[in-house]
This record gives structure tokens, sequence and C-alpha cells, in this order.
């Protein structure tokens, strides 16, 4: 009667691990998609225009704000933009402002709402900085990366030094260093 009753408590106790395991399956599963993080145009896998740009932050989209023209943008002066649903990245938007490498670039590049890029000479005043968490997410072209959000930018700009001379950068920062 005893042995019985143990061996009733071994089935239990096999039946609850085996739901556990199950469970510890399903959850590891569901994680497995990576969040998406911002693209780094600093870093060395960004090559010919997408290189000439830095990651400024999360940006307001001003179309619609009181104190904003119609039809306004955050992006302003001189812009151009493009709409690519389903195909748009980051590297695609900063080589499209950019000017591809070697036509004339425009100063700021950025990405909104998953599928647009919107190139501009001039940034709104009224375009604040907002929490890195607004701009959410995923771009349509590529889930890893973040394009903006909704009214919210992930915004790039041409940084002063196009042709980023690592080792020149190395030296000076050895320097500071010695310096301390
Ligand atoms: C981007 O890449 C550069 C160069 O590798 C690195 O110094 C920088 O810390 C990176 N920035 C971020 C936000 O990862
Ligand atoms: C819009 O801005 C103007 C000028 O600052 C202000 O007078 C007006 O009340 C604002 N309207 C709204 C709806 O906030």
């Amino acid at each position: 009667m005893a042995k019985m009753r143990y061996r009733k408590v071994a089935l239990a106790l096999a039946a609850i691990s085996a739901v556990a395991a199950a469970t510890t399956t399903a959850t590891t599963t569901s994680t497995a998609t990576a969040t998406p993080t911002v693209y780094n145009a600093s870093a060395a896998s960004a090559t010919g225009a997408v290189a000439k740009y830095a990651y400024l932050g999360c940006y307001l989209e001003v179309s619609g704000l009181n104190g904003t023209a119609p039809g306004g943008r955050s992006l302003e002066g001189t812009t151009t933009d493009e709409v690519l649903p389903g195909d748009m990245t980051v590297p695609k938007c900063l080589a499209f402002c950019g000017g591809g490498g070697s036509g004339s670039a425009y100063t700021y590049a950025g990405l909104e709402y998953a599928r647009e890029c919107w190139c501009g000479q001039d940034l709104s005043s009224l375009a604040t900085q907002q929490p890195a968490g607004n701009c959410n997410l995923p771009c349509d072209g590529d889930s890893t990366t973040l394009c903006g959000g909704n009214l919210r930018i992930s915004l790039y700009m041409l940084s002063s030094a196009p042709a980023r001379p690592r080792a020149a950068m190395a030296v000076v920062v050895a320097a500071l260093l010695l310096a301390l």
C-alpha cells in the first residue's frame, strides 16, 4: 500500500517536472526575438554616405503641433524624403540623405514611423529631444534596429569629420589620458 502511494507521488512529480520543462521551453522561445536597438552610424560597419552621420537621439515630430505652420515638419529648410513601406532601414535613409557618398549631404537625417526617411538642412526649434523609449518602432526593412516611432524621429546628424580618422582619434584620446 505504501509502495503504491509512493509510486503515485513519483508519477505526479514527473508530470509536474514535464510541465515545468515545457513552460521553460515556451518562455525561452518567446524571448528569442531580439529587442531592436539604435543603429550606430559611427560603427566600423558603416561605410560611404552612411558613415557621414552620427546618432543624435529620439526627437519630436512637430507636424500638427501648435506653432508649426501647416505642412511643417521637424526637418525643415531645404528638405526631401522617401517612404519605403516594408523596406526602410537606417543605412538606406542615411545613404539617401547623404547623397550616396559623393553628392551634397543634408545636415539632418531622420527615421520615423518604421518606414519614413526625412532629410533636412535645419531642425525646427520646436523639435525637442524625447526619452529614448519614445523611438520604439523596428525598421520595416530591419527589425533589429529602430526607425523612430509615432511622431517620433530617430535623428542622425552630419558628423563634422566625415572621414572619421580613427588612428588620429586614438592618438588624441591617448594624449588626453596621459595629460590626466
Ligand atoms: C558606436 O560605435 C563607435 C565606434 O565603434 C563606438 O565608439 C560608440 O561607442 C558606439 N556607440 C554606441 C551607442 O554603441
Ligand atoms: C497655440 O499657441 C498660441 C500662441 O502661443 C496660443 O495663444 C494658443 O492658445 C495655442 N493654442 C492651443 C490649442 O494650445
